[in-house]
């Protein structure tokens, strides 16, 4: 009986399409409702804090740069990157990146924890020609970021945005936006957000000390 249904369907190919695309989408929505569910579930670390202004832009300039075409900003729970690159990533830490920088394409290195790991003498350096402290380094320079200027009330205006989508800004954070901007260039800015990079949101351990465990969950 059972076969003969069976049969019905592998002699009709409009039958047997139908039927793939009703198992593929509940396959699908067994896979991506829980994803839409614990997304909303997510909260902030208390290590976990919006990005300031300064920073905020200089996130801006990465995406615009599209610097997330040759860097990941996601560690993966193996040995060997944790290793290297320090504590795996988790969700959490990305609460306030939107959109997320987590990437998979990594002609350069993973940068999810690169903040303090040189000086901002070098970082400038580095961005202004990559080669003056890297000498085989295939990455582009960004020596017109020096000279940028940053819109005061262009940063307001994202941070209100953000405020929209659930980002804790205050009044106050905003209306001191431009003057935290103020005087700043793109590439001090930029400079500013790496170096904060996996800084003050790595993992804790219970004594608030950051996990430096090589990953072990
Ligand atoms: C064409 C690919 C490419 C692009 C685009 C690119 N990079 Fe790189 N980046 C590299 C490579 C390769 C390295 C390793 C060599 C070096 O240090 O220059 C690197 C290294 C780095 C490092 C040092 C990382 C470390 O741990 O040593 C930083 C920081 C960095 N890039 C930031 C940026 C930023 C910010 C942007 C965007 C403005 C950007 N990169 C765009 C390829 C790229």
């Amino acid at each position: 009986m059972a076969y003969r249904h069976f049969e019905a369907i592998e002699k009709h190919a409009g039958l047997l399409g139908v039927g793939i695309a009703i198992m593929v989408s509940l396959g699908g929505l067994a896979e991506i409702t829980p994803l839409f569910v614990e997304a909303h579930a997510l909260k902030a670390p208390p290590n976990v804090h919006p990005y300031d202004p300064l920073r905020l832009a200089g996130r801006d300039v990465y995406v615009r740069e599209g610097c997330y075409l040759c860097h990941s900003q996601m560690i993966r729970a193996l040995r060997f990157e944790t290793e290297r690159y320090g504590h795996y990533s988790t969700a959490e830490e990305s609460v306030y990146d939107r959109p997320f920088q987590w990437g998979s394409k990594r002609t350069g290195p993973d940068l999810a924890r690169v903040g303090g790991k040189y000086s901002d003498d070098w970082q400038r350096m580095h961005l202004m020609n990559p080669r003056s402290v890297v000498p085989q380094s295939n990455m582009p320079g960004y020596p017109w970021l020096a000279t940028a200027s940053i819109d005061g009330a262009d940063i307001q205006a994202r941070m209100r945005v953000l405020r929209r989508l659930g980002d804790p800004y205050s009044d106050a954070d905003i209306a001191a936006a431009p003057g935290a901007v103020k005087g700043k260039t793109e590439m001090d800015a930029l400079i500013a957000y790496l170096q904060g990079l996996g800084i003050k949101n790595e993992p804790t351990v219970a004594d608030g000390v950051p996990a430096n465990d090589g990953g072990a969950p």
